[in-house]
C-alpha cells in the first residue's frame, strides 16, 4: 500500500508553500493536478478549488452537505475523496458535470440510504467506496448506469437488502469486486444472485452477515466453495449462518455441513447432463431411500443404480412394479427410487442413479454420498459433526493466517493493473483499524476485504446458471 502522493509531509511543504498555484485555498496544500484539504476542519467545500484538479482529497473533514454541481467547475477532476465526513445523504445533481470521476470514496460517513439519484451520469466511476456508513438501504437503480465500475464496497453497513437484479452482464461488464461483507442481510434472492455475471460472483463476499441456514443459501455457497473462490477460501470462519434465524445457533456452514445433509446441491456438468447431488447419514440397520429426482421430467425414463456395495441395479420396466428388481434388501421403485431396508456400513459410498430419456437422448444423472454410522450412544448430532469435522482440512485455517496478497495472479500473464487500492488515503484505513479493533489479535480476525487486492479476475466461470440447478 504505497501511494505516489504522500510524499511526505515534510517534502510537499517545500514544494508547494512557495509558489502554490493561484487558486489554492489556504487550508488545502496543492502539488500538481492534487489537492489535499484533508483533516482542515472544513464543514464547507472551500469556495475556489484549482479547476485543472484530478485528485481532490477532501478526507477527515467535518463536511456534510454538498451542493448541486459542487465540481462543476474541476472538469479533469477523477479521484474524489470524501471519506470520514459527516455526510448523511446527498442532494440531487451533486456530481453534475463531474462525470470524469473514476475513484469516489464515501467511506466512513453515516450515509442511511443510498439513492438511486446519487451517482447519476458517473458513467466513467470504476471504484465505488461506502464501507462504514449507515447504510441500510441500497435503492434498486442506484448501480444503474454506473457502467464502467469495477469495485464496490458496501462492508460494515447495516443492508438488509441489495438490489442484486441490476448487475447483468451487459450493465456491469468490468464489475469484478462487490462487497457486502459485515451487514444485516439474513435472506438473499438467491435466484438473482445465481444469475449475477460469472466475474461477479466470484468478487462477492458476503460473510458477516446475518444470514439464516437454509439450502437455497447452502447450495449457493457449495458451488462457491467447489470453485475456490478466494471469497470463501480467505473468509472460510466468518462464513456463518444462524439455525431457525436464532443468532445464537450459528454455525460455520463451510466448517460444518451437518445441518445442511438434507439439502440437495446440483452440480452442473456439461449440458444436458445434470447430476443432483446430496448427502444421507443413516445409522446400521436403518431402511434408505434414495431418489433418482433428476431435470429429466419425462414420464418414460429409464433408471440404473451403480452402487459402491451391490454393483449396478437397473430396472427398464415403466409403470410395473413387477419387473423392479427386488432382492431381500435391495428394491428399485419405477419411479427410480432405490431403497435398501437393512443398512449395513459397507453401503456407505457414492451412489449414482443414471436417468435415461432415450427417445430424446438424454441422460441425467443424480449423485447420492451415503453414510452409514453405527449407532453410537453420544447424540446423533455430536457424532455426525465430528464425522463431517475430520474431513474438513485445517490447513485452511493457516492459508486464512498467513496468505500473502499476491499468491497465484503472479503466475498468470500480466494484465492492464488493476487501480491499486492505495489511491484513497492510507492514514482513513489506519484510522478505521484503530478506531475498530483493540488489539493485533483481532486485528487477524477482521480482515476486511475493502483493504485486500483480489488477485484473480479475468477468469470465468464454468458454472451456468442457465439449465436450473
Ligand atoms: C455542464 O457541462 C455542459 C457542457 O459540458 C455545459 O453546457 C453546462 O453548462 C454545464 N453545467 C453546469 C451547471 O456547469
Ligand atoms: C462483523 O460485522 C460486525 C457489524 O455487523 C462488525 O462489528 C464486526 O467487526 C464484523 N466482524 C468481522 C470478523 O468482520
Ligand atoms: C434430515 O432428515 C431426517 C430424516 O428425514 C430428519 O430426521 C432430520 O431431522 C433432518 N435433518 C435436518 C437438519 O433437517
Ligand atoms: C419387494 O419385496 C418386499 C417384500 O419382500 C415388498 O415389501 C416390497 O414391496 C417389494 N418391492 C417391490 C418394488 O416390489
Ligand atoms: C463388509 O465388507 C468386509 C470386506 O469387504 C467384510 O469382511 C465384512 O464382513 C462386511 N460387513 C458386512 C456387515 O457385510
Ligand atoms: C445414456 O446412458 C446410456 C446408458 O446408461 C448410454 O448408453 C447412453 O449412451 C447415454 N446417452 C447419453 C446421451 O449420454
Ligand atoms: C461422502 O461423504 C463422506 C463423509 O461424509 C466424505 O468423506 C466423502 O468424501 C464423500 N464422497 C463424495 C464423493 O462426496
Amino acid at each position: 500500500m504505497t501511494s505516489g502522493l504522500r510524499p511526505g509531509p515534510l517534502l510537499v511543504l517545500l514544494l508547494v508553500l512557495p509558489g502554490s498555484e493561484e487558486d489554492c485555498p489556504s487550508v488545502c496544500l496543492c502539488l500538481s493536478d492534487t489537492v489535499s484539504c484533508s483533516s482542515s476542519g472544513l464543514t464547507k467545500l472551500p469556495l475556489s478549488l484549482p479547476s485543472s484538479s484530478v485528485t481532490l482529497d477532501l478526507s477527515h473533514n467535518h463536511l456534510s452537505w454538498l451542493f448541486p454541481g459542487s465540481f462543476n467547475r474541476m472538469p479533469r477532476l477523477e479521484n474524489l475523496r470524501l471519506a470520514h465526513n459527516q455526510f448523511s445523504s446527498l442532494g440531487h445533481g451533486v456530481f453534475r458535470n463531474a462525470s470524469g470521476l473514476r475513484h469516489l470514496d464515501l467511506s466512513s460517513n453515516k450515509l442511511q440510504v443510498v439513492e438511486q439519484h446519487f451517482f447519476q451520469g458517473l458513467w466513467r466511476l470504476e471504484e465505488l467506496l461506502l464501507f462504514n456508513n449507515k447504510i441500510t438501504q441500497v435503492e434498486g437503480g442506484t448501480l444503474g448506469g454506473l457502467s464502467s465500475l469495477k469495485k464496490a464496497y458496501f462492508s460494515l453497513n447495516q443492508i438488509t437488502d441489495f438490489p442484486f437484479f441490476s448487475i447483468r452482464d451487459h450493465s456491469h461488464p468490468f464489475l469484478t469486486m462487490l462487497d457486502l461483507s459485515s451487514n444485516r442481510m439474513s435472506r438473499l434472492p438467491w435466484e438473482d444472485v445465481k444469475a449475477l455475471p460469472g466475474l461477479v460472483q466470484r468478487g462477492l463476499y458476503l460473510h458477516n452477515n446475518s444470514l439464516i441456514c437454509d439450502c437455497a443459501m447452502y447450495s449457493v455457497f457449495w458451488h462457491w466453495d467447489l470453485r475456490d473462490f478466494d471469497s470463501l477460501r480467505e473468509f472460510t470462519d466468518e462464513h456463518t449462518c444462524s439455525v431457525y434465524g436464532n443468532p445464537r445457533s450459528s454455525i460455520r456452514f463451510l466448517r460444518h455441513s451437518g445441518f445442511f445433509r438434507n439439502c440437495t446441491v446440483e452440480k452442473a456438468v456439461s449440458l444436458p447432463v445434470t447430476v443432483l447431488l446430496s448427502h444421507v447419514v443413516v445409522f446400521e440397520g436403518e431402511k434408505v431411500r434414495l431418489d433418482c429426482q433428476t431435470s429429466l421430467s419425462s414420464a418414460e425414463l429409464s433408471f440404473t443404480w451403480s452402487s459402491p456395495n451391490k454393483g449396478r441395479v437397473t430396472q427398464t420396466g415403466i409403470n410395473d412394479t413387477q419387473t423392479g428388481i427386488n432382492d431381500t434388501l435391495t428394491s428399485l421403485f419405477p419411479d427410480g427410487t432405490l431403497e435398501i431396508r437393512e443398512t449395513t456400513v459397507n453401503d456407505s459410498g457414492l451412489y449414482v442413479c443414471t436417468a435415461a430419456d432415450i427417445k430424446q437422448a438424454l441422460n441425467a444423472t443424480r449423485e447420492v454420498n451415503v453414510t452409514v454410522v453405527l449407532p453410537a450412544p453420544e447424540s446423533f448430532n455430536t457424532g455426525y459433526t465430528t464425522l463431517i469435522g475430520c474431513t474438513v482440512t485445517t490447513v485452511s485455517v493457516m492459508i486464512y493466517l498467513y496468505m500473502t496478497p499476491c499468491r497465484c495472479g503472479c503466475c498468470k500473464q500480466p494484465r492492464p493493473q488493476d487501480i491499486p487500492i492505495a489511491t484513497y488515503d492510507p492514514s482513513a484505513l489506519t484510522s478505521i483499524f484503530s478506531t475498530s479493533m483493540r488489539d493485533n489479535n483481532k486485528m487477524q480476525t477482521n480482515k476486511h476485504v475493502a483493504f485486500m487486492e483480489p488477485t484473480r479476475s479475468e477468469e470465468g466461470t464454468e458454472w451456468e446458471p442457465e439449465g436450473g440447478w
